[in-house]
């Protein structure tokens, strides 16, 4: 059984990453893959002043990332780049020094947007982030979602059978990046 965790980059509660987050195990042909939610809306912000003693919060954090073979995040774009958010879980992932969450863990990305840059800028930083932690990260398909709020039912399923497409293209490539590249699998 393959483990993969998704990261939802927005603590929105009616973030638009989630609900596409939320169809992609739906689109996962390969049946020996279980899906995941990493959480980390909890965590306080980053201080390396913790480092010596991590608050539970983020012990749990890491723990959540180190149970897992890989990694998608659904990550929207805010201000050209990614939600301080994000980059502040990513922060206590790369923590204490040398232990780094991510080093070795594949990672497939993605983002949803209304807006006509689609979250492209978002995921270019997000991946030199990736790389500076030594994670594989996935190179196609590139997958910059234009959202569209009548593409999903009211029960949040993805009635839009282009878009679907798109989706079931993207988490298939994922779950094969997480087999290639892997590091242990239980
Ligand atoms: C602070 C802020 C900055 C934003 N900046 C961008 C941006 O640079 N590019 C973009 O495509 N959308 C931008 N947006 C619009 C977001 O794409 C939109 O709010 C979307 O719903 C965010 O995803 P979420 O609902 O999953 O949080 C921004 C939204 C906020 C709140």
């Amino acid at each position: 059984m393959t483990r993969i965790g998704i990261i939802v980059g927005s603590i929105a509660e009616a973030s638009i990453n989630r609900q596409v987050a939320n169809v992609l195990p739906g689109l996962a042909t390969d049946e020996d893959v279980e899906f995941t939610f990493l959480e980390f809306k909890d965590l306080p912000f980053y201080d390396y002043a913790l480092d010596a003693d991590y608050p539970q919060v983020a012990r749990d954090w890491k723990q959540a990332i180190a149970d897992v073979d890989g990694v998608i995040i659904v990550t929207p774009e805010y201000s050209r780049s990614i939600p301080g958010v994000l980059k502040n879980a990513l922060d206590w992932a790369a923590r204490p020094w040398g232990q780094g969450s991510f080093a070795g863990k594949p990672v497939a990305i993605m983002g949803a947007s209304i807006g006509s840059t689609a979250t492209a800028a978002a995921q270019q930083h997000l991946r030199a982030i990736l790389g500076h932690y030594d994670a594989p990260t996935m190179g196609q398909p590139e997958t910059f979602f234009h959202y569209r709020a009548d593409a999903f039912g009211a029960d949040g399923t993805l009635q839009d059978e282009a878009q679907a497409s798109i989706l079931a293209n993207f988490v298939n490539a994922a779950v094969a990046h997480v087999k290639q590249f892997a590091r242990v699998s239980a």
